[in-house]
């Protein structure tokens, strides 16, 4: 497939745009996670690799007392969350352009859903989020559920090999697990088939053909690549 980097980022950026969030996750999985953190948190909740926004849109519709930030590396994404946010008048709500391994700032509790790699690492991040000060953290992150084979690796890279691997590193670093969970396939179903979608309203024989490429590839890792979720304190 000829492509150019543009038509790559054209193609991703409406695939991303047809999801709830750019993570396997259910309208559920996210009230779940969102009420955790906007009844647990007295001060500041941080969004790092906030996308488009709907986590941190969602905590701060719940907590309008606490001040809720997003950040993210993507101009196009914050400029999306920021419009949404602006027009529902969520004034408590502020979006950012920011690398988020180089943020500071106040935070109780951290949320990184699907974006560990913006601090380097699964571990990177644990350790980060303990040094910014955070006191619990709702995490989402990729581990190996099954063997992944040299394709997985070469393409998708080195994660955690098991759940518990991922559990054990975020304890080595300080924090404890108050619930553990994993998306579900029909999570992870629901989440390619509509980014497929996405992606395919561009319409152009090439974004098909993206589409098309992404559907086969899901079969490599389908039921490979797990996604965990963590509702963490510190210990
Ligand atoms: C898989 S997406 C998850 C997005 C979001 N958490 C959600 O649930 O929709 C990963 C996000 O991390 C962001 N990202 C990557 N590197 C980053 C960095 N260094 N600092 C901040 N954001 C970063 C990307 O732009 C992308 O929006």
């Amino acid at each position: 497939m000829e492509e150019s980097l543009d038509s790559v980022d054209e193609w991703m950026a409406a695939g991303g745009a047809a999801l709830l969030a750019n993570v396997p996750m259910s309208p559920n999985r996210l009230e779940d996670l969102a009420t955790h953190a906007a009844e647990s948190t007295n001060v500041a909740v941080v969004d790092f690799g906030c996308g488009r926004g709907a986590f941190a849109h969602r905590v701060a519709e719940l907590a309008p007392s606490i001040s809720v930030r997003g950040i993210d590396i993507s101009e196009e994404t914050i400029g999306h969350a920021s419009a949404v946010a602006t027009e529902a008048g969520l004034r408590h709500l502020r979006f950012e352009v920011a690398d988020a391994s180089g943020w500071t700032g106040p935070v109780d509790t951290a949320v990184c859903l699907g974006s560990s790699h913006a601090f380097g690492a699964t571990a990177a991040m644990f350790d980060r989020l303990i040094e910014l000060g955070a006191r619990q953290a709702v995490v989402g992150d990729g581990f190996w559920h099954g063997q992944p084979d040299d394709w997985c690796l070469e393409n998708l890279g080195e994660m955690p090999r098991s759940i518990s691997e991922l559990t054990d590193s975020a304890t080595a670093r300080g924090w404890a697990v108050d619930e553990l969970d994993v998306s579900t396939l029909d999570e992870w179903d629901a989440f390619e088939r509509h980014w497929g979608e996405g992606v395919r309203t561009v319409g152009t024989p090439g974004a098909i053909a993206f589409a098309q490429q992404r559907a086969e590839e899901y079969d490599r890792y389908r039921g490979v690549l797990g996604f965990a979720w963590l509702k963490l304190r510190r210990a």
